[in-house]
């Protein structure tokens, strides 16, 4: 664990870090959780500890300095992942009088949980495509009518592929409607270094999956409010949050948010993506997806070398990136990349095109449902979403008519979700 802070120059500005430092040399013996009996940092709320449902001390102060670098009025650490901010938004929303939210067809699941389990009804708008395949930034008039026609918007941004929204036209557009704003953020940790890209300078509610993109335990993340929306938050995370928080991750979620900037490695990408015809040439540096003649072909290619993404599709891998990345991986990547495309195994991205399918949304309300093998499902309709992961984005939606396309991408997928033992949740009589 000591090593995993090795920035210590950092480590000394932690606050939850230095009072397990302190606490680690101290004489203790355990009669309390967890049952390991004081491994490492991993302990529980004690006299010297603090708590994160109530916080008065290393805890309270941590979430301030957070709330500081992020412009928030107010931030929570959560040991739950994004998916606990997320949640937590949206029964925030909820408490807050909206009763509809819109968001984009492509995000992720703990939306559509979020929305089922706070009854907010979400209206959604198709996702906007670009010719290689892959979503494109969402701009101002993407979302005009998911502002007009939901109390609030929900947006991801980034995205998967390293698109950034237009936060400022899109906030402009919200206040206009006197909409919230809400954003996902769940790839977006280290954006608060570039103001104009972050979240938080635009948003009214916004969650940083601090472990995804900035070097925090996995689940480490923090959702943070600004003014109106602080004490139905606070009151929602109270909810979504375990009441047995992780030490470790607390720790490096606040070493993670005060981690410094990578300029030279921000730089180095910027520069790649403009120069590499393979290189998808999405705003943030921490996504760099690689056009390849076979995704997944090309995927165990890098795993043969030690080079893992983060994950591919039919014609795209994605490596994923942080500002604690050596530069020594990333010459190994680039070498890598070059030499695949000395092969001719990568395409240039003006010779990706995609035409996908439309996709059929059917009124289900009053059907009742039944569970179908997923290979007799083609022509039936989806009663819950389901997809691959990663990303977790839905693949068929609640509502659409399932297609033979659809059924072999799932099938192909080494990890799905909405299917289980191979049968599929379906409409009956649709
Ligand atoms: C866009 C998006 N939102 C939310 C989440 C949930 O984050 P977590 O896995 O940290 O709960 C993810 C995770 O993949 C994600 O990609």
């Amino acid at each position: 664990m000591q090593g995993y802070f090795a920035n210590r120059s950092v480590a000394e500005r932690c606050h939850i870090l230095k009072m397990l430092e302190a606490q680690a040399k101290a004489e203790h013996y355990s009669y309390h959780t967890p049952g390991h009996k004081r491994k490492g940092y991993d302990i529980t709320e004690l006299g010297y500890s603090d708590n994160l449902a109530c916080p008065r001390g290393v805890i309270l102060s941590a979430q301030q300095d957070i709330a500081e670098i992020l412009g928030a009025d107010a931030s929570y650490l959560l040991t739950d992942g994004s998916t606990a901010g997320v949640l937590s938004m949206l029964y925030a929303l909820k408490s807050l009088g909206c009763r509809t939210v819109s968001a984009f067809t492509a995000s992720h699941k703990s939306f559509f949980s979020g929305c089922l389990l706070t009854g907010l009804q979400p209206v959604l708008l198709e996702t906007p495509m670009g010719a290689n395949g892959l979503p494109r930034k969402i701009c101002g008039e993407d979302v005009l009518e998911g502002v007009e026609g939901a109390d609030a918007l929900f947006l991801t941004s980034p995205d998967y592929y390293g698109n950034v929204a237009d936060l400022k036209a899109i906030q402009a557009m919200c206040k206009k409607h006197g909409k919230y704003l809400v954003v996902d953020g769940a790839h977006g940790g280290h954006l608060h270094y570039n103001c104009a890209l972050y979240a938080g300078a635009y948003a009214d509610m916004w969650v940083d999956g601090v472990h995804k993109s900035l070097p925090a335990l996995t689940q480490g993340a923090v959702v943070s409010a600004q003014k109106p929306c602080v004490e139905a938050l606070c009151a929602a995370v109270d909810i979504f949050r375990t009441t047995s928080p992780s030490y470790p991750i607390m720790a490096s979620v606040e070493y993670a948010v005060k981690y410094p900037q990578n300029a030279w490695l921000e730089g180095f990408v910027h520069g790649l993506k403009k120069e590499k015809p393979y290189l998808y040439a999405g705003e943030d540096y921490t996504k760099l997806c690689v056009f390849a003649a076979d995704g997944f072909a090309m995927e165990q290619a890098a795993i043969a070398e030690g080079i893992y993404p983060e994950f591919a599709t039919e014609q795209l891998v994605c490596f994923y990136l942080s500002p604690a990345q050596g530069k020594e991986e990333i010459d190994r990547l680039v070498a890598f990349l070059e030499r695949a495309n000395e092969q001719g195994l990568l395409l240039a991205e003006k010779d990706v095109h995609s035409n996908p399918a439309p996709v059929e949304i059917c009124q289900t309300e009053g059907y009742e449902t039944e569970k179908t093998p997923l290979l007799e499902a083609e022509g039936r309709i989806a009663a819950r979403v389901c997809g691959l992961f990663p990303p977790c984005l839905p693949l068929i939606r609640k509502g659409e008519r399932i297609t033979a396309e659809k059924i072999q991408a799932l099938e192909k997928g080494a990890n799905v979700f909405g299917v289980e033992n191979g049968k599929i949740l379906v409409h009956k009589d649709l």
